[in-house]
């Protein structure tokens, strides 16, 4: 097929593999490109592809996707505020923490952990954060810091108060958060950042794995595991754990952070990491907690097709559940698992079965170690709501665990399709 070339420039360029983002939206934006650059076809096209720099950029620009707000994995925020209190206890003075976000995309997450270490009261000058991003146009909007509606979910957003100040065209950041944060364009494959071997204490490289193919994941993680500090830690996306236990490095224990440390090193997580067979709970919370801002808040039901002029008693029932619904996620987000399972259990049997309450069930299992539960209750959610992101993802990564890659690679692309679509 005339258009493999061009799979082969980006998966070279950048990493990555078409199948995770689905070939027709990589088509699209080769079409889109040929018609701005005025080609007559695709030979044309790659021919003026070839000759000009600016053109790899812009089709580069085309294929990426962007898609970030603040505080996304609250818990992380939660995790980094803690362990950051600890590395600088060890570092006494000697030299400020450094973070790198990488990709940082338009700069909600280098601008969250500033935020984050502000608010947990780490002095300015204690710490440096490096942003970096492939694509020239996120990176100078990470620049400007200037935010619409899209970069603020979740309930609570008193951060925004903190932070910014409203304006014309959206929200500007503090002056005294982007000067803590160093932006730069930047390919995570560039093999200049050798460089920066060790340098880190910590490194944000979240939601950029998925839409690579394994052997770039693998060469990725390399990368990242070079550039962390060796006492230093990994934060990655709720899906990109698979490949990490053969890389030798294994999860902090702090549910939901997504952290990475080596094996080898003795960082001791913020919450305490019972050894089995004890079973793993939710961690409380030493630090303020961020808004659930990510996922997994519960979505509105799709149990019951919503009337033109729906009954009263049905409306009533709809909004119990969904308050059960956001009860269940407060308890699970706030570590008291016993109390959220029991809720479930409610939601169960005074409701009609919904994805979302399997799936908060297989994340309780999961957290305590009971992988064969939790493999019942996600595909319980999937039966319900083939498409339920969350599910789709954590039972990927269980499916990883166990030594099916197969599985898990295709339960991931599946979840990277569903993030395209609600993303369009
Ligand atoms: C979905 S965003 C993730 C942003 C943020 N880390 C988060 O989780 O919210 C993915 C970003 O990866 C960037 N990206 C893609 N390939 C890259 C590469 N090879 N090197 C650096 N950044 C890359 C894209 O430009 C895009 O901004």
């Amino acid at each position: 097929m005339s258009e493999q070339r061009f799979f082969r420039f980006l998966r070279e360029r950048i990493g990555l593999d078409v199948e995770s983002v689905g070939a027709p939206m990589v088509e699209r934006a080769l079409r889109q490109r040929c018609m701005a650059a005025n080609a007559a076809d695709l030979d044309d096209y790659w021919l003026h592809l070839q000759q000009s720099l600016d053109e790899q950029q812009a089709l580069i620009e085309a294929v990426i996707v962007p898609e970030t707000w603040f505080f996304r994995y609250p818990e992380s925020f939660t995790a980094l505020a803690s362990l950051a209190h600890k590395r600088l206890a060890e570092l006494a003075g000697a030299r400020p923490l450094r973070l790198l976000s990488l990709p940082c995309s338009t700069g909600e997450e280098p601008y969250s952990l500033a935020m984050a270490l502000l608010d947990a009261g780490v002095a300015p000058g204690a710490f440096l954060i490096d942003g970096m991003d492939i694509s020239p146009s996120s990176v100078a909007k990470a620049v400007q810091a200037v935010y619409g509606r899209n970069a603020f979910r979740g309930s609570d957003l008193s951060f925004r108060e903190r932070y910014f100040d409203a304006v014309e065209d959206g929200h500007q950041l503090h002056q005294r958060v982007r000067e803590q944060v160093n932006l730069q364009v930047g390919n995570v494959l560039d093999p200049a950042l050798a460089s920066r071997d060790g340098l880190y204490d910590f490194v944000f490289c979240r939601n950029l794995l998925i839409y690579f193919d394994v052997p770039t994941q693998q060469r990725v993680f390399e990368v990242l595991k070079r550039l962390l500090h060796p006492q230093g830690v990994l934060f990655i996306g709720p899906a990109e754990g698979s490949l990490l236990a053969r890389l030798g490095m294994r999860p902090l224990g702090v549910a939901q952070s997504f952290a990475y440390v080596r094996q080898e090193a003795a960082v001791a997580a913020p919450a305490p990491a019972p050894a089995p067979p004890v079973r793993r709970s939710l961690p409380p919370l030493a630090t303020p907690a961020y808004p659930a801002a990510s996922a997994p808040l519960p979505r509105p039901l799709r149990v019951l097709p919503t009337p033109a002029r729906p009954a009263p008693a049905h409306a009533q029932k709809r909004e119990e559940a969904s308050e059960l619904l956001a009860s269940i996620a407060r308890l699970a987000n706030a570590g008291a698992s016993e109390q959220a399972r029991a809720e479930c259990q409610r939601y169960l049997g005074q409701f009609a079965p919904a994805a979302q309450v399997y799936y908060w069930l297989g994340l309780l299992s999961d957290t305590e170690g009971d992988a064969q539960q939790a493999l019942t209750h996600y595909r319980k959610a999937l039966y319900l709501e083939p498409q339920h992101p969350e599910a789709l993802v954590h039972l990927a990564a269980l499916l990883a665990a166990q030594g099916d890659l197969a599985g898990a690679r295709r339960l991931q692309e599946r979840a990277a399709r569903v993030g395209r679509e609600s993303e369009r």
